[in-house]
């Protein structure tokens, strides 16, 4: 495979109406004239792809997807440098995520040759799209669900994969502000066991809540708590989190199953290593970190992922108090790393590791 045929569709969207969106392109508002398609059956296997003009899906109510939730998604970008060239970030490591996703929701897996020939395709159609300066980028959305109508509950025997892309400028509307984050009481995101580290709808769905508690307590986002033991940090809705200690450590939660792998943060893993930081990953308990924070010995939080990039954190709320991090502003080592992070997605800084493809 790898190929995938072009569809000669007209534009949808005139260049006027899609240069006033290249301008102030927010999050995930608008979307482009094409998208990438592949069908599975459980007879054929993968057929051949193709790139269609972005548009209506047509569904029947009984397809399993609306029933069963049996949905995977990845999110990446594309970035154009000073010279015009457009690049994205890492893809293959979006490739085998999206094939451990699969395996976990009984998805087929789709090979990171067919992967990456969605995402080249969709580019390529939709290259007028990709935004130029600031730090804009297209934001590209391949997803697979189950798409067989059938009400029995297994795996589907027809399942659909599309790439979408969408404009994309700062995900938070503050733009890169320190965030109030509100810790959730209760709920957790994901299970042990569960499919927390598989980019699935349903992990999404269960932070909505948690969202909607913080919005009320008038926190921009939601830090989750381990669901087995409610005592160490998680991650947030849809960001991985980072604690930046006074004595050089920079540490991210542990991988436990319940947690996304996250591109970015196994990034910021090694950005953090070439500046003679000392990243780990282990626990973070939330009652010890509490602490280090009234104490002085945190000095730094940021959440980080592909759409958020990386963004400080400011403030922890949760029901009994409020625990302002540093000084609440944006910490030096999260705006360095995210200066360095950005300059290698941008072409401002030398791609050392060959992350750009
Ligand atoms: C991403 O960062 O790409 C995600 O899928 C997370 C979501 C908050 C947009």
């Amino acid at each position: 495979m790898g190929e995938y045929r072009a569809s000669s569709a007209p534009r949808r969207i005139s260049s006027e109406e899609r240069e006033r969106i290249l301008r102030d392109p927010g999050f995930g508002d608008n979307f482009t004239d094409y998208m990438a398609h592949q069908r599975w059956t459980e007879t054929e296997g993968w057929g051949e792809g193709e790139v269609l003009p972005y548009g209506t899906l047509s569904l029947e109510p009984a397809a399993a997807v609306f029933h069963y939730a049996q949905e995977i998604f990845e999110g990446l970008k594309a970035f154009r440098h000073a010279d015009g060239s457009v690049w994205t970030f890492r893809p293959e490591k979006n490739a085998v995520r999206i094939q451990n996703s699969a395996r976990r929701l009984a998805l087929p897996e789709i090979s990171t040759e067919d992967f990456l020939a969605s995402l080249r395709a969709v580019v390529s159609a939709d290259e007028p799209w990709v935004p130029t300066g600031g730090e804009t980028s297209l934001y590209l959305r391949p997803f697979m669900f189950a798409s067989e109508n059938f009400l029995g509950v297994r795996a589907a025997h027809t399942v659909d994969y599309y790439v979408i892309a969408s404009p994309a400028g700062n995900y938070f509307p503050r733009g890169v502000q320190p965030l109030v984050v509100w810790v959730s009481p209760l709920a957790a995101r994901a299970g042990r066991g569960g499919t927390g580290f598989a980019k699935c709808g349903g992990n999404y769905a269960s932070s909505l809540q948690g969202k909607y508690e913080a919005a009320k307590a008038g926190a921009d986002e939601v830090m989750f708590l381990d669901s087995e033991t409610h005592s160490n940090i998680d991650e947030l809705s849809g960001m991985n989190i980072f604690v930046v200690y006074a004595d050089g450590r920079i540490v991210t939660p542990t991988l436990t199953g319940s947690i996304l792998p996250g591109v970015t943060r196994e990034s910021i893993l090694t950005l953090a290593a070439d500046r003679g930081l000392r990243p780990s990953e282990d626990s973070v308990n939330y009652e010890a970190l509490t602490a280090d924070i009234a104490a002085g010995r945190v000095t730094e939080m940021f959440a980080c992922g592909t759409a958020a990039v990386i963004n400080p954190i400011g403030e922890l709320r949760d029901e009994k108090a409020t625990w302002t991090i540093g000084n609440g502003g944006s910490g030096e080592v999260t705006m360095a790393l995210r200066e360095e992070l950005t300059g290698i997605q941008y072409g401002r800084v030398e791609d050392r590791h060959g992350w750009l493809t």
